[in-house]
């Protein structure tokens, strides 16, 4: 079979870019959260600690913050994919994006201190389910606006100081490098609760000549995903995916599971082992366990109250390798990066 798979010299120049635009990313966005932590006071609403264990050793976060962006330069210079992901540093868009980003803080702030979790239901319609209708991180318009498709992206890189992409790439690399040696023109992918496009514009990159498609339950940020990707995207709930029995070959889904009730949970994993061919495999990143990370058990308990993360606590106390394995999808790899885990499944 055709190898897809470019020379390892062709990605230098990706890699020593990727150096620089992940050191301006990440100075930007680091500053751009300590911006919006000012805002994000805790004393204005103090989260009641579910958590005896101690804070992260002195360095700790630092740490694994500089290591996810070395593993990303390291499969980048790899050859095991391009960086898709650009840093615009034109000084109208940074302004921009700052501005919008710090006045809606102070929105995101009120509803914090109202512990007002709901305004996103004037926004929708019931035919959404009622566990989405939510504003999860007490995010301005829920999932149903464009500014809040729009401002999406702005807000996790400010939480995460800059390595979001790092992080969600570190499913691509699971990913890339099980499809190492696969002729892509045969391959077709589905990146399931898509959002605003970020990942998918990573996998557009990384596979071009395969069929890939993004789906999510939102319109706006479906439409903010098609925009940023190039990629055609379709409307859908994940518990019940549009798609024939045994007709993809790869499905990849980044920070939906921690968002989904216990219940609803299952039956995605279900839906997502159907639609997989025999030999399919499913590349999964989300939010990391304190099983995984001890050192993080403190923060990771603070963070659902203090982010509106409603099923965050009992997506903390499930077991993924058992989810999946219950619906006849067996773990072949894993990797860690900051504050996100990433597994490889295959049918
Ligand atoms: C935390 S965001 C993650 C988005 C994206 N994967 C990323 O990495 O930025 C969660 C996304 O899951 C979508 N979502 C939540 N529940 C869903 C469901 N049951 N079916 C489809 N999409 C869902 C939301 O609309 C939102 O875009």
């Amino acid at each position: 079979m055709e190898s897809q798979v470019r020379p390892r010299r062709a990605f230098r120049a990706d890699a020593a870019a990727a150096v620089a635009g992940a050191g301006a990313k990440a100075a930007f966005w680091t500053a751009a959260g300590s911006a919006v932590r000012k805002i994000a006071r805790t004393e204005d609403a103090p989260v009641k600690l579910t958590s005896d264990a101690p804070p992260p050793p002195k360095g700790y976060l630092r740490r694994v913050w500089i290591e996810a962006f070395e593993k990303d330069a390291a499969d980048v210079a790899a050859g095991l994919y391009p960086l898709a992901e650009k840093f615009d540093g034109d000084p109208a868009a940074v302004w921009r994006r700052t501005r919008d980003l710090l006045t809606d803080a102070h929105e995101v702030q009120r509803r914090r201190v109202e512990g007002a979790a709901t305004e996103a239901r004037a926004e929708s319609t019931s035919a959404y389910p009622t566990y989405y209708r939510q504003n999860f991180h007490y995010q301005s318009g829920g999932w149903f606006t464009q500014q809040s498709a729009r401002r999406y992206e702005a807000q996790v890189e400010a939480l995460f100081a800059g390595a979001t992409g790092p992080m969600r790439r570190r499913a691509l690399s699971l990913l890339a490098r099980a499809w190492r040696d696969r002729d892509q023109r045969s391959l077709k992918l589905v990146d399931i609760a898509c959002g605003s496009g970020a990942f998918l514009a990573d996998l557009k990159a990384a596979f071009p000549r395969a069929a890939v498609m993004g789906l999510d339950l939102s319109s706006t940020y479906l439409a903010e995903a098609r925009a940023r990707s190039g990629a055609s995207g379709v409307q859908a709930l994940a518990e019940k995916l549009p798609f024939a029995d045994a007709s993809l070959d790869g499905l990849t889904c980044v920070y939906l599971f921690h968002e989904l009730p216990p219940k609803i949970r299952p039956l995605v994993a279900a839906e997502m082992a159907r639609v997989l061919k025999p030999g399919g495999v499913l590349a999964l990143a989300d939010a990391i366990q304190a099983d995984r990370a001890p050192e993080l058990a403190r923060p990771l308990a603070a963070f659902p109250a203090f982010f509106h993360e409603p099923y965050f606590e009992s997506y903390q106390a499930t077991d993924l390798v058992a989810l999946f394995a219950g619906v006849g999808l067996t773990l072949k790899g894993r990797d860690d990066a900051f504050l996100t885990q990433a597994l490889l499944f295959e049918k």
